[in-house]
């Protein structure tokens, strides 16, 4: 411990500086105009990998954006750790709302604010320095393999292909990622679960044309109008999901699993405050903690029909569209899902609209154990690091590599993430506190200690 706390000291400056170099690419993977710019943060990444004290570090071509690979074998009979990660990022929009420009990353109150500060650039970066330490100073302790990705942000969908075409290259005893959330420094947590994604569009069309909403209004169906109800429709009064069979597959958590979940420290005052509103909302009968990281969601994430622009125009518009996605739980599968949701939006289209639904991406939940050694070699390394023991929580997010891990490697993962839910991610002004940054460096070499300790 203290050998890695000198190595972190005397390296403090270097750190930070490689990662706002790592920040100002504006990685987006979500827009073809920042092409060359994810690219280039591909190319970084390896050449900082390699500087670490990799081998074989590639730049793996993929028909989307390239995976970074590299490794360190140093004793084929310890165990090997799989580190997962993204450096791509969500887009910056809206703009406006930044108060420094998101890929210039600037200080303020000890924290880092840029995209992709805490996802994922800020967590996968402690993985590649706490690496660089442990070959600096002699501790590694496991066989490592580096796997990060430049297309999470998008559905992952070639990484899936590279995985299954890689099965002997990323042969692993453990997965380990830093994309997750802490409850907080004073209460260290570890995710042990993640919900599965299914992501629709939808759109209602009525007339042929953009209508005066004088001549026609009121003699018309207008989409917009029958697109709302329709999505109100979606939630009943209990705030439970409407759709046919939704549930179906849904597991309830047994009383003891909810009382574990629930003794967590989380205030709710706290929350409210934070976000500005009077009330919480949500499906009957579960609390807040339940609701984000146990239950099946749906929501709109996004919505447009009609005139949008400045003034006025009274228009009754040709089609309405809506983008809607939902949160899967055990056992729910996204493909099934993304059929009874396809099944029902086209049957409660009244005859006066037609209806269009497409699917986007998905993605499977998964529950991480508790009980491996992996767990606890992570439960040890944050008592020695933070003077605590962690809480097991369930997290609300996505990241739909993690089941495939599973079923296509057949390895586990660990969600040893360091951010904290109030990192503004996918917001304006997304922050990393450079505390959690140093903090994660110095933490993970000791999960690599005990990892091969007690797997021994
Ligand atoms: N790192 C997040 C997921 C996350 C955040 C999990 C916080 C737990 C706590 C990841 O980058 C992400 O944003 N995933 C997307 C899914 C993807 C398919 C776009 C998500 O959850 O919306
Ligand atoms: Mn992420
Ligand atoms: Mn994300």
């Amino acid at each position: 411990m203290e050998e890695i706390k000198k190595y972190v000291e005397t390296n403090k400056q270097r750190f930070l500086d490689e990662l706002f170099e790592l920040l100002r690419f504006p990685s987006v993977s979500a827009d073809p105009k920042y092409k060359g710019d994810v690219l280039k943060t591909a190319g970084y990444v390896a050449g900082k990998m390699k500087e670490a004290g990799a081998d074989h570090v590639e730049v793996c071509q993929t028909a989307g954006y390239p995976i970074v690979y590299g490794e360190k074998i140093i004793d084929p009979a310890l165990p090997t750790v799989l580190v997962y990660g993204h450096y791509d990022v969500q887009p910056p929009d809206p703009l406006e709302l930044w108060h420094t420009p998101p890929f210039e990353p600037t200080v303020r109150d000890g924290k880092i604010y840029a995209r992709g500060a805490c996802d994922d650039k800020g967590q996968f970066y402690m993985h590649v320095k706490a690496f660089e330490l442990m070959m600096q100073t002699g501790t590694l302790a496991c066989n490592v393999k580096f796997m990060i990705e430049g297309e999470e942000e998008v559905g992952s969908a070639n990484l899936g292909i590279f995985v299954n075409e890689n099965k002997e290259r990323l042969k692993a005893d453990v997965v380990l990622i830093s994309d997750t959330s802490m409850i907080s420094m004073e209460n260290p947590s570890i995710e042990t679960g993640l919900r599965g994604l299914a992501y629709m569009e939808v759109e209602v069309t009525g007339p042929n044309r953009d209508l005066h909403s004088g001549v026609y209004g009121g003699a018309v169906a207008n989409p917009a109008t029958i697109l709302c109800k329709m999505i109100a429709s979606l939630h009943d009064e209990n705030n439970q999901i409407t759709i046919p069979g939704f549930y179906d597959k849904v597991v309830e958590l047994n009383s003891e699993e909810k009382d574990a979940l629930n003794s967590a420290p989380f205030d709710l005052d706290a929350y409210k405050k934070d976000l500005e509103i009077d009330a919480e909302w949500g499906e009957k009968g579960y609390s807040t903690l339940e609701r984000t990281g146990t239950r099946p969601t749906l929501e709109v994430n996004g919505i447009w029909s009609g005139y949008t622009g400045e003034g006025a125009k009274t228009v009754l518009p040709a089609k309405a569209n809506a983008k809607i996605s939902m949160r899967l739980v055990p056992n729910q599968s996204s493909e099934e899902i993304s059929e009874i949701f396809t099944r029902h939006f086209e049957s409660i289209a009244p005859d006066y609209v037609k209806v269009k639904v497409t699917a986007h991406h998905g993605g499977e939940p998964v529950v991480t154990p508790t009980d491996s050694i992996a767990y606890r070699a992570a439960e040890k390394a944050i008592v020695d690091s933070f003077g605590k023991a962690p809480i097991p929580t369930r997290g609300g997010g996505s990241i739909p590599i993690v089941a495939l891990f599973e079923s296509v490697l057949g390895i586990k993962s660990v969600l040893f993430g360091f951010g904290l839910d109030s990192d503004a991610l996918h917001s304006p002004n997304e922050k990393y506190d450079i505390y959690n940054y140093y903090k994660g460096i110095e933490t993970l070499p000791l999960f690599y200690k005990y990892y091969a300790e007690l797997s021994r």
